[in-house]
């Protein structure tokens, strides 16, 4: 038994343009036609799936990632494999390019940045169904947002708790397919902000939104996160970064934290200190999974943050015997 994780596997591309793009771009000119020649370029492995599941081995699970990728997709496989995450249930389509988010960032810090969706957009196809029956836990986490629906419906037939990850895709998806999506959600995954998004878009308040979904989860950047359910709300303070490098992927590191606590059925304030402490090793490096530790350096770094925790005995080991 184990937990699921569905959403887009991308390769990032970062590149450096030394100057300003305003210098480049005039406003009176009705065609843009425009190439900046760039000096510095990385490529990061992304995509809000492996980063959940990156996040899950480190705290000792073995996660299995249910997405769609490319043909460009090989040493990423090997590489999520070496970490512990089960890479068996992703659709490789040889014919297609893992999605690709690029950006280019100028010296003021603005960005031009494109997504190309590439095998993304197939993840549609797959059936989660049969894989979802043997699990505990699905996390449903932005993705091709036909994906995203058929997977939530997936989990509903199946009966399988969820967690509903709608993040950046709240922007645009329509009133219907988000209602749909959250219908049976165990817990809705928002950050402040996506949580007012997703207000607006359903015309329901908090109290409205936990007739559809059992618990929504707020994370508040450095300010931690908290849990609305029926019974009121719970806080936690944020964990403490050493550093602020980039914060990147915070997001997505909190909620492997969240699918711990909640795996083993802690209680939501011990939850919530897995996931704001999972979160703060993020901040302190560039990338989403460049990040490292073990199970004694994270059980000492919540214990630093929050004190002694009866959960912290049984946590976090690696020792589940899979299916
Ligand atoms: N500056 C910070 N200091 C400490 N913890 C932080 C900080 N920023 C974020 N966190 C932790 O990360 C969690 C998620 O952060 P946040 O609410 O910013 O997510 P997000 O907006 O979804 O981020 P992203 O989508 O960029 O990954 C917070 O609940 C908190 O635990
Ligand atoms: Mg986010």
């Amino acid at each position: 038994m184990s937990i699921i994780v569905t959403g887009s596997i991308a390769w990032d591309y970062l590149m450096r343009f030394p100057g300003r793009f305003k210098d480049h771009i005039l406003s009176d000119q009705d065609k843009l036609s425009v190439s900046f020649l760039v000096d510095e370029k990385e490529r990061h492995r992304g995509g809000t799936a492996p980063n959940i599941a990156y996040n899950l081995a480190l705290l000792g699970e073995r996660p299995k990632i249910v997405a769609a990728a490319g043909h460009d997709f090989e040493d990423y496989r090997q590489w999520l494999e070496s970490v512990g995450v089960d890479t068996s249930h992703i659709a490789i389509h040889p014919d297609e390019f893992t999605a690709t988010f690029s950006v280019i960032t100028d010296l003021d810090h603005n960005q031009i940045a494109s997504f190309h969706t590439g095998a993304m957009a197939r993840a549609r196809e797959i059936d989660l169904r049969p894989i979802a029956r043997n699990a505990n836990w699905v996390i449903i986490s932005p993705d091709d947002p036909a994906a995203m629906v058929n997977h939530t419906a997936a989990c509903r037939e199946v009966g399988v708790p969820f967690v509903y990850d709608p993040s950046q895709q709240l922007a645009r998806i329509s009133r219907d397919d988000f209602m749909h999506s959250l219908q049976g959600a165990s817990v809705l995954a928002v950050n402040d902000y996506e949580l007012e998004l997703a207000k607006k878009l359903s015309g329901l308040d908090e109290a409205g939104l936990l007739t559809y979904v059992q618990a929504i989860v707020v994370t508040r950047g450095p300010d931690g996160a908290s849990v609305i359910t029926r019974e009121g709300e719970v806080h936690v303070p944020a964990a403490q970064p050493e550093a602020v490098v980039e914060p990147t992927g915070v997001g997505d590191a909190f909620r492997a934290g969240l699918l711990v606590g909640l795996n083993a059925g802690y209680d939501w304030e011990t939850t919530l200190k897995l996931g704001n402490t999972a979160a703060v090793y993020v901040i302190e490096r560039i990338g989403t999974q460049n990040h490292h530790y073990t199970r004694e350096e994270f059980l000492a770094r919540v214990r630093e943050n929050y004190g002694e925790l009866p959960a912290l005995e049984t946590c976090c080991r690696r020792s589940k015997i899979e299916d």
